[in-house]
């Protein structure tokens, strides 16, 4: 059994540069650890805000043993609370989204109200503090239009991350979106060979044709090269961006666990489709141009997402088990925007679907590699991969961080 100590250990002695131990990919207890001392304890983006826009709308999410309710109240403020009833432990939301004046347990129908506090318990005499058996708060944040639970106890620092959001997600209305498409699918792979796999574009060129029409494949594009700087065009695409008012300049979390820039696309493409035109008519950014590119953004360990100027597309990750990992997509687009008028639901999501398709293939076949005993950590490109030793870096930090107590002590 590999325990925590050991996990140190190994995290000291890997080799830079280099993809992590066997273990670290297949082994039941690193994810445990995994879970533990960073799934548990850091934000993760859940769902968009547009996805619960009416008082009463809530989704649950599962997080490994989590199971947390994202509830709109009546005074509009998003709030998360654990699925669990105050009275014998039942789940209280038994559908995975939905909508209710109040939040009634199915077992004794205790009954609370949307901020959580109990309202009505039958028969629990006079001693009974309904006070005392409210709803147990997770810590929600709305960022911009894209809501993030911690699970833990105590959140890590929220306001940095969220203020940058702010300004970067400014000219892209999240809160006046719609969700126009949705995908779920299940990678039979680690969470941290999906992220690896995200982090560069050195398989795009071999695995995503429908992609490369419109993605560059130059990492400088992405400032994964080797000096981690990005091109003169992207230079000059950031600076059109910023003088319209849509910020873009590379900017990275001191921990590396968030970053944002824009980056144009190929041959002035204004979107992710199959002839890079547009795929809605009515935008939800107030970019004054078609041709923004994308602002990408990722914020470990749950989500990545491109904003562009026609509409959005966000992926949340969630680790099911050592080798696989749930990946949801949403589409964004305009409240307004009408189907079959303003966009097409194909057109819109076709170039994802088929990429998170090709990526769940490569993600599965690297898995399925790591497993034999033969599989020893192969050196990352310099060149190509440098978003991947970023991400590995971080990892490899906010474990050993985190079992030292480290991070509890910089969150003081
Ligand atoms: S367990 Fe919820 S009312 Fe009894
Ligand atoms: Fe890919």
């Amino acid at each position: 059994m590999l325990r925590e100590p050991d996990v140190l250990s190994m995290l000291m002695r890997r080799k830079p540069a280099h993809s992590l131990a066997q273990e670290f990919y297949c082994d039941p207890d690193i994810f445990q650890i995994d879970m533990d001392r960073i799934w548990y304890r850091d934000w993760l983006f859940a769902i968009p805000s547009c996805e619960i826009p009416k008082t009463g709308d809530y989704v649950v999410h599962q997080i490994g043993v989590y199971s947390v309710v994202i509830v709109r109240g009546a005074d509009r403020e998003i709030r998360a609370f654990h699925n669990t009833c105050r009275h014998r432990g039942s789940v209280l939301c038994k559908s995975s989204k939905g909508r209710n004046p109040k939040l009634v347990c199915p077992y004794h129908q205790w009954t609370y109200d949307l901020d959580g506090k109990l309202l009505w318990a039958r028969d629990m005499g006079p001693d009974f503090d309904p006070k005392a058996h409210g709803l147990k708060p997770v810590h929600c944040r709305n960022a911009s239009g894209m809501v993030y639970i911690c699970v833990a106890d105590q959140a890590p620092d929220f306001e940095e991350f969220a203020a940058t959001v702010a300004r970067y997600l400014a000219p892209h209305d999240l809160e006046n979106s719609k969700i126009a498409f949705e995908s779920t699918i299940v990678e039979n792979g680690n969470w941290k060979l999906v992220w690896e796999n995200n982090r560069e574009c050195y398989h795009c060129a071999g695995n995503h044709p429908s992609l490369c029409r419109t993605f560059p494949e130059d990492p400088r594009a992405a400032a994964n090269g080797p000096d981690g700087d990005v091109s003169e065009e992207v230079r000059r695409h950031v600076e059109r961006c910023e003088r319209a008012g849509a910020p873009g300049a590379f900017v990275i979390a001191d921990r590396g666990d968030w970053r944002l820039m824009r980056t144009p696309l190929l041959d002035g493409a204004e979107s992710y489709t199959m002839d890079g035109k547009a795929a809605v008519a009515k935008p939800n950014s107030s970019i004054p141009f078609k041709d923004a590119g994308t602002l990408l953004k990722f914020k470990y360990p749950g989500t990545w997402n491109h904003f562009l100027s026609d509409h959005v597309t966000l992926f949340r990750m969630t680790p099911l088990d050592t080798t696989r990992t749930e990946m949801r997509t949403t589409w964004l687009v305009h409240k307004d925007a009408v189907e079959g008028v303003d966009y097409d639901v194909t057109r819109l999501s076709e170039v994802w679907v088929a990429t998170n398709d090709e990526d769940r293939e490569v993600v599965e076949n690297n898995q399925r590699g790591i497993q034999t005993p033969a599989y020893a950590p192969g050196p990352y490109s310099e060149i190509h991969e440098g978003g991947v030793i970023q991400f590995v870096d971080w990892y490899a930090q906010a474990m050993v961080d985190s079992i030292t107590g480290r991070a509890a002590i910089a969150a003081e």
